[in-house]
């Protein structure tokens, strides 16, 4: 288990009128750099510790989409290792900055990869480095089994000791790490809980069509080593109009900022109700808050620039109609 000084108690908020059964969302932001990467960080530290090829004065360098770049400089700058995190035109310019005030380098690559996305040029890049300086430790969050074990150790647990009696888990899918750990966990066996598992309409994870993403966290443009197909049960495909329109409820309705993956969890979970009956109890993870999106998912002219007009979600205006509907079905 790490340090104390490096995780705080987990926190859980009580959701109420989006479905049914009762839900509770796993709040991440509280970690010490504002998302669940802060536990994926310190599992990846640890792991390159263990192994020796992480040197007292030493440098990280990897590949994020902002989060685990925020998560590792902090680490770093708290155990003494230098740090540059490779990202692309998807990062937002506060998660830049928060690099930066951990005393972290930033290099940022602009040509898409033949998927379109920007991943392999992230990796081409690092690969490069890494054979120019071979005192460079990357910490590869796509391939490293200390990423999913972060989250069979840490994050399952949490959700295990506070919610020993919840169904279901819910939980998006960027490198698969928190995914993965979570089906290693709630296998049957140390948990009953099953797994559904969210990832944005675009990504090929799942096996879908790739397409354009502009909300980072989730999805891919290429399959990560850690995935692994078979453990896989239940998923969904969520639009990314949707999770802007799931966050924005969430904030006018719960007064809870969330970024857009929280926005994509709660669209799967709008979008698959039929699995959450009355009586049950479904625990959904929110990796981070929605600071860093005020110029993007909670910004309306980049929303209309991108998406085009994103009519407001009125659940209360759903609901009814949906029981009018259910009452027919039943009647006819
Ligand atoms: C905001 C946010 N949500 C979700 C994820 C996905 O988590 P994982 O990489 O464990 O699949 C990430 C990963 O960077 C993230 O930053």
């Amino acid at each position: 288990m790490p340090a104390r000084d490096e995780l705080p108690d987990a926190f859980f908020m009580k959701l109420s009128g989006l479905i049914e059964a009762e839900l509770f969302l796993k709040i991440e932001s509280v970690n010490p750099s504002g998302s669940i990467k802060h536990k994926t960080a310190i599992s990846l530290i640890d792991a390159a510790e263990r192994s020796g090829r992480l040197q007292p004065g030493g440098t990280v360098i990897e590949s994020t989409s902002g989060n685990l770049g925020i998560s590792l400089a902090a680490l770093c700058a708290k155990r003494g290792y230098g740090f540059t995190s490779v990202v692309d035109p998807n990062v937002s310019a506060q998660s830049v900055a928060m690099i930066h005030a951990f005393g972290g380098k930033v290099i940022q690559v602009t040509a898409r990869d033949a998927q379109g996305g920007y991943l392999g040029t992230r990796i081409a890049l690092i690969k490069e480095m890494l054979a120019a300086d071979p005192t460079l430790y990357w910490t590869n969050q796509y391939a490293n089994p200390a990423n999913p074990a972060a989250h069979a150790r840490l994050t399952a647990v949490e959700i295990a000791m506070a919610h020993p009696e919840a169904d279901w888990v819910v939980v998006g899918a960027g490198t698969t790490g928190t995914l993965m750990g979570f089906l290693d966990y709630f296998d049957g066996i140390r948990h009953p809980a099953q797994v559904l598992a969210v990832d944005s309409t675009g990504s090929i994870t799942f096996g879908g069509q790739a397409g354009p993403r502009f909300i980072p966290g989730l999805g891919t443009s290429r399959i990560p080593e850690i995935y692994q197909a078979d453990k896989l049960r239940h998923s969904v495909l969520v639009p990314e109009p949707e999770a802007i329109r799931l966050c924005r409820w969430l904030a006018t309705s719960h007064g809870y900022l969330a970024g857009g993956s929280t926005g994509s969890v709660l669209a799967g979970i709008r979008a698959r109700a039929d699995l959450f009956s009355k009586g049950t109890k479904v625990v959904a993870l929110s990796p981070d808050g929605g600071e860093k999106y005020l110029d993007t998912v909670y910004n309306d002219a980049w929303v209309q620039e991108v998406y085009g007009a994103l009519p407001a979600l009125d659940l209360s205006a759903d609901r009814p109609r949906q029981r009018l509907e259910e009452a027919a079905s039943e009647v006819s």
